[in-house]
């Protein structure tokens, strides 16, 4: 049987891990799947159509109807209904619903079917759960953490933010929605990775060296 070619990248909100994730891909030349992108577009569709954050059953069954695959780009990324993920997903309004959204037993097993889809084909996935609960024999499982300093000044420089005490405030809500409701579950055999000290480069050469020793199948 041939082995899961699954990169496993989890960690918080401004962690470095969607810089890392794709950069990974690009390095690996596989595709990159942004299982937050899939939690953000059942919100923006939730929020769209008048669906209850509140109610799983009825977030489910709209779940049920999105349709979620690969871009023909290098790397190929998810897309949404045959089309690139909207710049609306990443809205205020979008990021204030997305934790209650995701909180759902049964929209969450939803996203890890379909993310399994996704992903088992070969891929670097990011998210929350990956390592732990979608892909729990990804052979190579990272963990980023970052200060929470460190978190803020990349959120705020993502988001061209002008005011980064309003960053702040908006990161420190989701954290505690996350850790409330959703808690982050890290798998025991992921190795974390603390990104503050390190420039965008340094953690991608310690990520692609891990997956060089671990998978050596990919620079074959
Ligand atoms: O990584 P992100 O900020 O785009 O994630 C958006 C939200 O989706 C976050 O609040 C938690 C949720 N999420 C999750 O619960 N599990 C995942 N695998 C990915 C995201």
């Amino acid at each position: 049987m041939t082995r899961l070619r699954v990169i496993a990248i989890d960690g918080a909100a401004g962690s470095g891990k969607s810089t890392l994730a794709r950069g990974l891909a690009e390095a690996l030349r596989l595709p990159y799947v942004n299982t937050g992108i899939m939690y953000r577009a059942l919100t923006l569709a939730a929020l769209d159509t008048g669906v209850d954050p509140d109610d799983g059953n009825a977030l489910a069954e709209l779940m049920s109807r999105l349709r979620f695959g690969l871009s023909d780009d290098d790397p190929p990324e998810i897309e949404v209904e045959g089309a690139r993920p909207s710049p609306s997903l990443m809205s205020e309004r979008v990021e204030a619903e997305v934790s209650h959204v995701a909180r759902h037993p049964q929209v969450r097993a939803l996203m890890r079917e379909g993310q399994r889809r996704l992903g088992a084909p070969g891929g670097v996935v990011e998210g929350r759960d990956i390592g732990s609960v979608v892909f729990p024999d990804a052979p190579v499982k990272l963990y980023l953490t970052a200060e929470p300093r460190t978190r803020v000044e990349r959120r705020a420089e993502q988001r061209g933010a002008v005011d980064p005490i309003d960053v702040e405030e908006a990161l420190h809500r989701r954290d505690a929605r996350d850790a409330r409701v959703n808690p982050f579950e890290t798998a025991p055999d992921a190795i974390v990775l603390d990104t503050s000290d390190r420039t965008v480069d340094d953690t991608l050469e310690v990520a692609v060296a891990i997956v060089r020793d671990r998978m050596p199948e990919l620079f074959a």
